[in-house]
């Protein structure tokens, strides 16, 4: 019998955890990153985030009450295996494993994340990601992992959106570790999180494990007549780079960016990476249209704007067919190759606010939910195997570079008491929830 579609919610280590120094941990590139002048609005940092080290069993209840029957989280490396590679920690497996336990007692599926951005310092001090080093090292910490929870949890993803922590973290310099590498050692850093997810899945499968990877989709359009070439190039980097590699075994075509090949790809490496998955995380937030770049610019694109629709207040344009069309152009792209989708994010930043009688009502929230479920239903009925939805977030949190400013959360967090009020969203998703599960 297939298992039911999972209603879920989503979440990341860095963004909710808190406690970067308690109980063995050790600084990840963001503890470091955020440090630096300019690089988080307002100098706002990672170190108290939500409480939920010390407050996850309060959040568990809210997501009891919730009603989900998963929970997306990330695991933290440097929590986890201190240092980066080396002895497991075992204060830091103790975390996941209550949590894990927690979740289980109330009918939620746990479904870990091994890596969403936070890379311990010290890998990064000794190339990061543009050493195959780190790839070796996050498998050893993908089997301690699995070792502790694999009894109890089914789904492993192993990456976050690889495409991001690429693209900002190493070419453009906005997110932790916050390089700028050119066209060669960027594509490199993409070979080596591909690596590790083929390094880790062989440790999670030869487990019994499932695994998904998580990658940011986004349907691209040209703007105008002249703008198909750019919009390929886009496409490329967004869409196949961290894709193709996995479902037909070989990188896109990325001679628009300069690139002969990709650096750093050895024998064997592409079979390892071929097949890799059980299941494919989408993370959708918004299209994007492409213009072709001005004379003498760097890129092979330039991004345009997309108007006549309504904006988050992050200003991203809010498309909820962009989710059912995506969904299609996957299915188009790689045909039988194509796993089982989850939609591992999905959600909006509006700025909430809490009414004098304690309420916070969000309708823009709860519009942009139901129109993108919609979408999938939609997509769904012809056919896709999409086979869990998962909102980002339960709780306003720490949104990289943009600190606090951005409130993503069903569940609305003063963050200066830590009180957690549930958003009306929080009450449409529970009750939908509760009509379809
Ligand atoms: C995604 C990230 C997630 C969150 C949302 C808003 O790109 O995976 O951590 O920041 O955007």
């Amino acid at each position: 019998m297939p298992s039911p579609f999972l209603w879920g919610v989503a979440s990341a280590a860095l963004q909710v955890e808190g406690a970067l120094t308690e109980d063995g941990r050790t600084p990840s590139i963001w503890d470091a990153f955020h440090l630096r002048p300019g690089a988080v609005r307002d100098g706002h940092g990672p170190e108290v985030a939500c409480d939920h080290y010390h407050r996850w069993a309060e959040d568990v209840e809210l997501l009891g009450r919730l009603g989900v029957t998963a929970y997306r989280f990330s695991v933290s490396w440097p929590r986890v295996v201190p240092h980066g590679r080396g002895p497991a920690n075992k204060h830091g497996l103790a975390f996941y494993d209550r949590l894990a336990d927690a979740l289980l007692e109330r009918g939620i599926e746990p479904v870990p994340t091994l890596f969403h951005w936070d890379l311990p310092v010290e890998l990064d001090e000794a190339g990061g990601w543009s050493s195959r080093d780190t790839a070796e090292a996050f498998a050893a910490y993908a089997a301690v992992t699995a070792d502790a929870l694999g009894d109890r949890v089914r789904r492993w993803i192993t990456l976050n959106e690889p495409v991001v922590h690429t693209a900002y973290g190493h070419a453009f310099g906005i997110h932790a570790p916050g390089r700028t590498l050119d066209v060669p050692g960027v594509l490199k850093v993409a070979h080596h999180q591909l690596l590790a997810h083929g390094l880790a899945a062989r440790e999670l499968r030869s487990r019994g494990l499932e695994v998904l990877l998580t990658n940011n989709y986004s349907p691209v359009s040209p703007k105008g007549d002249g703008d198909a070439a750019a919009a390929e190039a886009y496409d490329a980097l967004h869409n196949r780079l961290f894709t193709d590699p996995v479902l037909t075994g070989g990188y896109p075509d990325l001679s628009a960016f300069g690139a002969r090949g990709v650096p750093g790809v050895r024998d064997g490496d592409l079979d390892l990476i071929a097949g890799s998955v059980d299941g494919l995380g989408v993370n959708y937030y918004n299209p994007t249209l492409v213009a072709a770049p001005a004379e003498g610019a760097g890129l092979p694109f330039d991004l345009a704007e997309i108007t006549g629709v309504p904006t988050t207040a992050f200003g991203w344009p809010v498309v909820p067919e962009g989710l059912e069309r995506l969904i299609d152009l996957l299915g188009e792209r790689y045909g039988a190759e194509l796993p089982p989708l989850y939609v591992t994010e999905n959600g909006c930043s509006q700025t909430d606010a809490v009414t004098p009688d304690g309420r916070v009502p969000d309708p823009e929230r709860i519009a942009y939910l139901r129109d993108h479920i919609a979408a999938v239903d939609r997509a769904r009925e012809r056919g896709a195997d999409v086979r869990g939805y998962f909102v980002w977030t339960l709780t306003d949190n720490f949104e990289w570079a943009e600190g606090y400013h951005q409130r993503f959360g069903l569940v609305h967090v003063d963050h200066a008491t830590q009180r957690r009020l549930p958003k009306d969203s929080f009450d449409w998703y529970r009750d939908l929830i509760a009509e379809r599960r």
